[in-house]
């Protein structure tokens, strides 16, 4: 099984039979609250009756369609709705199957749009401590979370990283983004001064990241990097594979933080988690040179053989009617005050360190466990609040928090009462 502990999984499994709305049904009957939307993906809840529609009657009218050389009308009208939720400028579409696809196709366009224009010398990527991209040889190239790394060979050359941005002695128990560290963008600095801006093509951050355990931009830190990447001729891409879709109350945090990079990656939300799908966005000035600068018939070699699926393109287009139709994103962005003041109760509670939140996204940081592993604190809570009808997801230490976008005053109540009883009596 994916990242899981799974010896330990066999002697208990975890089996999940049915769900609906902000809720599981275990294999022995239990209703489970989903305190993370899946993996950060059911932002419309479980069974959306609109979706489940939707894909119901897609399957019984065109299954599967070849979008290489061929394509459906669900693909364009699907492209032009995501097209009409992103920043100005960003209008263009490229159809993958997950987040770690679209990473990798967001590298790929990086490079190819530099060689395209006749300057093949930028071939690096920029990445960052901490970061996560996925799991394909160029997410975990450029992520920077060393279980993920360190068994796999050299990965990609000609890779190096920006400094993470957790700094627990000046922002701990910061509400929203933390206020110091800003001038963290300017490593990318001090890695144009040891590269050459003229090897760099690409810098790719997670606006807000989520799997190394929540850690939110310094106020400041995300414009500063984009006017750093202007000034050398950096392309920015902004991996939006969590972020996208609602979770801090926009349709992206290229929106919530204002700042427009010029590729985004998405997946999970886009589809509610119901079927596979991620999508690239790149701007205009990308898929112009591409057209304009092609050598050949066909402007990019790369594709998957389910790009643009139409049980995908018709599970994400009713996603995104169902996330308009229900005033999602500004849900969430209207409970995140109330999300904010429950989380941050929790600070007193025994070997918290740290609490952060931002929109519908919180984290617990607790302290490790003298002699212990790393992370077996929190493995113990995500286990504990299983057994009480809590699902969580931890990450080392840290506790991470992103519920549905349905989910209503009193379930966060109930989440955080769940989760005070959990950690008072944790050891
Ligand atoms: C920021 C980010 N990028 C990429 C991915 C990879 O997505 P997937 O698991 O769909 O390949 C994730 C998954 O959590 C993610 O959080």
């Amino acid at each position: 099984m994916p990242f899981t502990a799974n010896r330990d999984f066999l002697r208990k499994p975890r089996m999940i039979t049915s769900a609906e709305g902000m809720y599981y049904t275990s294999s022995d009957g239990r209703k489970i609250m989903d305190g993370t939307a899946g993996l950060w993906c059911v932002n419309a809840g479980h069974r959306d009756p609109h979706i489940v529609e939707a894909v119901k009657h897609q399957v019984n009218k065109l299954d599967y369609a070849p979008s290489f050389q061929f394509s459906h009308p669900q693909a364009f009208e699907l492209s032009s709705k995501l097209v009409s939720m992103m920043p100005e400028g960003m209008d263009h579409v490229f159809f993958t199957n997950s987040g770690s696809e679209s990473v990798d196709t967001a590298l790929k366009i990086a490079l190819h749009y530099h060689r395209m224009r006749g300057d093949g010398s930028r071939t690096r990527l920029i990445g960052r401590e901490r970061g996560y991209h996925g799991t394909g040889f160029g997410g975990i190239s450029v992520g920077g979370i060393l279980p993920n790394r360190k068994h796999f060979g050299t990965l990609l050359t000609g890779v190096d990283h920006l400094r993470h941005t957790h700094d627990l002695d000046r922002n701990a128990f910061s509400r929203g983004c933390p206020k110091y560290g800003a001038e963290l963008a300017d490593d990318l600095e001090r890695l144009v001064a040891l590269h050459d801006a003229s090897t760099i093509a690409a810098v790719i951050v997670e606006p807000l990241a989520g799997s190394t355990g929540v850690l939110l931009p310094p106020v400041g830190y995300l414009k500063r990097l984009r006017e750093i990447c202007d000034k050398y001729g950096i392309l920015l891409i902004f991996d939006e594979v969590i972020t996208a879709f609602g979770r801090l109350g926009t349709a992206t945090a290229a929106e919530y933080f204002d700042v427009t990079p010029d590729i985004i990656t998405t997946a999970k939300g886009l589809t509610n988690g119901v079927i596979p799908m991620g999508a690239v966005i790149v701007s205009d000035k990308i898929y112009k040179s591409a057209m304009a600068n092609a050598d050949a018939p066909i402007e990019l070699f790369h594709g998957y053989t389910y790009s643009a699926n139409p049980m995908s393109c018709a599970a994400a287009l009713a996603s995104l009617e169902s996330y308009a139709s229900n005033d999602l994103f500004q849900r969430a962005a209207l409970l995140s005050p109330t999300w904010e003041k429950h989380l941050h109760a929790l600070s007193e509670l025994p070997n918290v360190v740290d609490i952060r939140n931002l929109g519908l996204v919180g984290a617990i940081e607790l302290a490790p466990r003298q002699g212990e592993a790393p992370g077996a604190r929190a493995y113990e809570a995500m286990l504990r609040a299983w057994d009480a009808g809590l699902m969580i997801r931890v990450t080392g230490d840290i506790i991470a928090l992103s519920p549905p976008l349905i989910i209503t005053e009193i379930q966060v109540e109930t989440l955080f009462e769940q989760l005070t009883k959990i950690l008072k009596d944790l050891p």
